[in-house]
């Protein structure tokens, strides 16, 4: 006969209701504390902890048996619903307790390694070794479910959009999006090589080409890059394809889905439609192609004010084509001692910046680290492009235009953020639309597609696709949230003589179109309906929504910094029989 209660309500869903109910609850042990005559034990399922009381009206077995109990045996408990006196508002259950008259054990525990509580401050690599402890935590439990309701969300919305989810192949040729590939040799293929796909972008273009008209599919996707909160090498997009469709329409249908998650899962209306914003302006006011626009401190150009003036650093940088560029931050002034400056310009050093010039607006005059070089009045025309006003900071930044972007962008966002001007309940979503088709590639003197060699040019740009690449401008578009991209997507091109002109244009030859694209191009070649689509970082999505730091948080099993899955202790040594059977020989192992 089992012996295994047969649950009948979870614990963190008890509540005033269930008063005088007889329950069965199955869990972990939270906390124990015997009292003498009376042990308090929390329980632990997935939806939360309720206090469980074993008094001495209950069998002297029994109460023996609750008091061998220890932080995370696995328990279940028999008992009746009362309401608690001496409440608890810090938890949901808090109203009420459970009297125990029945318990078994189903397993003891050593004495974890981690502690289960939500806010412990322990080391991240041991949180992930020991993930299956992390993972009792509720708030990470809460995660799971949070994602759980999105992907099924997400499934729903796209099958009643006419979508139909197709897999798509784990083993591929490496795809065209620019990360570095993980490859998988093939034993059956010396020497050959499959790639895991960084995204399914060509069988979706594919699926497309064979008639499915809407793709969906919740995707693994892996690329070997450098990890950061918002990156892990395998992670998961929504990703998506529609043919016969324009941007606007893309567009639309996400606009929707995204309406639907915030209603559903977090009773928030958002208005619709987003803005847009062309990355030239996101750019420009932003310094970001993914702009967090919850707070001010927008860049401005000082380039006409500063062009003939005594510094040489700012004319330098002109006179070298670049531009100088600064923000105001509105009362920063204070806060922004000497040290903490120097601590900013220290940070912008890794985007590339030499340096960084501030000013502070004062009662009767302006303050700053390039006094000698500019008069009173020089100052105060700077101050005056930014409308500072006294008690303000001015961070100005000369360089070459991305350095200064880059620098400046990482800036407006750090100071906000150390302000605490980052309001985590507001949902700024816009669209970033106009992208540039090609990144000039200044090391190579060469041109590579920004998005992939599929995205279509915008047509009101053709002519200029061979003579003025740089301005030539993609039906590609991101979607942001409070400075994060959350997805990205673009109109492809389906009619081979323009896709011809577009690899002429990246000096791709004939030979490396074929070994690249060969596939692609040559299904095109029989009937390629016009074609669009977009891909959503889920963990992304899913970090913002439950207002995470890191993606970390949302995956079950992630990576750490050095790409190591802790729990399995992956990647590791094979063994030489293993290599020699893929003709694979390791020259130099990698040590750290
Ligand atoms: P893209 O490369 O922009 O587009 O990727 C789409 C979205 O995937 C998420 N993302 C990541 N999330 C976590 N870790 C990573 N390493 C990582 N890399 C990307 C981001 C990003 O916006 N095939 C195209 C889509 C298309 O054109 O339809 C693509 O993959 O949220």
């Amino acid at each position: 006969m089992s012996n295994i209660f047969k649950r009948t309500h979870m614990c963190g869903v008890l509540n005033e209701s269930n008063i005088d109910e007889a329950v069965v609850l199955n869990g972990w042990v939270a906390k124990r504390r015997n009292l003498g005559g009376l042990i308090f034990c929390d329980l632990r399922d997935k939806t939360g902890i309720v206090q469980v009381v074993f008094n001495d009206e209950i069998p002297q077995e029994l109460f023996d048996k609750a008091d061998s109990l220890r932080s995370e045996y696995v328990v279940g408990v028999k008992g009746i619903v009362k309401e608690r006196e001496s409440k608890n508002p810090n938890i949901p259950t808090g109203g009420i307790e459970v009297f125990a008259n029945d318990l078994v054990i189903y397993s003891e525990a050593d004495t974890p390694p981690i502690y289960i509580k939500d806010d412990d401050n322990v080391d991240d690599n041991l949180r992930l070794k020991y993930r299956y402890l992390d993972l009792r935590k509720n708030k990470m439990q809460e995660n799971l479910t949070f994602r759980h309701k999105l992907t099924k969300l997400a499934r729903d919305y796209y099958d009643s959009q006419g979508f139909t989810e197709v897999e798509t192949p784990m083993l591929i040729k490496s795809t065209p999006e620019g990360a570095r590939d993980y490859l998988v040799p093939s034993r059956v293929n010396p020497g050959q090589f499959y790639a895991l796909p960084q995204s399914p972008q060509t069988f979706k273009q594919l699926l497309m080409v064979g008639g499915t008209d809407r793709y969906m599919q919740i995707v693994k996707c892996f690329r070997d890059e450098d990890l950061r909160a918002d990156r892990q090498p395998e992670f998961t997009q929504i990703d998506l394809e529609m043919s016969f469709v324009d941007q606007d329409d893309v567009i639309e249908i996400q606009e929707g889905f995204l309406k639907k998650v915030f209603k559903d899962l977090m009773g928030i209306d958002i208005p619709t439609p987003f803005p847009r914003i062309p990355y030239d302006e996101a750019m420009e006011r932003y310094g970001s192609d993914k702009p967090d626009t919850r707070f001010g401190f927008e860049l401005k150009k000082l380039n006409h004010l500063v062009e003939n003036c005594e510094f040489k650093v700012f004319t330098d940088a002109l006179a070298a084509g670049g531009d100088v560029r600064g923000i105001c931050i509105d009362g920063g002034a204070a806060a922004y001692t000497r040290k903490k400056i120097d601590k900013l310009t220290e940070l912008v050093k890794s985007y590339g910046a030499k340096g960084m010039v501030w000013m502070k607006v004062e009662a009767d005059k302006i303050a700053s680290s390039v006094n000698k070089f500019f008069t009173e009045e020089q100052l105060k025309e700077i101050a005056d492009v930014f409308e500072a006003k006294e008690g303000d900071l001015i961070l100005i930044i000369s360089d070459k235009k991305q350095v200064v972007f880059d620098s400046l962008g990482f800036l407006r966002r750090h100071i906000a953020g150390e302000m605490g001007l980052l309001d985590d309940n507001q949902y700024n979503l816009l669209w970033v639309v106009d992208f540039p088709l090609y990144e000039y590639d200044e090391e190579n003197d060469a041109y590579h597609a920004k998005h992939h060699p599929f995205t279509s040019p915008n047509p009101a740009d053709l002519d200029k696709l061979e003579t003025d690449p740089a301005n030539v401008k993609a039906l590609a578009y991101d979607i942001v949230l409070n400075g994060v991209e959350l997805g990205g997507g673009s109109i492809r091109i389906h009619d081979r003589e323009l896709q011809s002109r577009m690899f002429r244009v990246l000096g791709l030859t004939e030979e490396e179109i074929e070994l690249k694209f060969g596939f692609l191009v040559e299904a095109f070649k029989y009937g390629a309906p016009p074609h669009g689509g977009l891909a959503y970082g889920l963990d992304r999505l899913v970090m913002l929504l439950t207002h995470q730091p890191s993606i970390r948080e949302v995956i079950a099993f992630p990576k750490n910094q050095h790409a190591q899955c802790m729990v399995s202790e992956a990647p590791s040594v094979v063994d030489d029989v293993q290599l020699e059977e893929l003709g694979i020989a390791v020259i130099a192992p990698v040590t750290e």
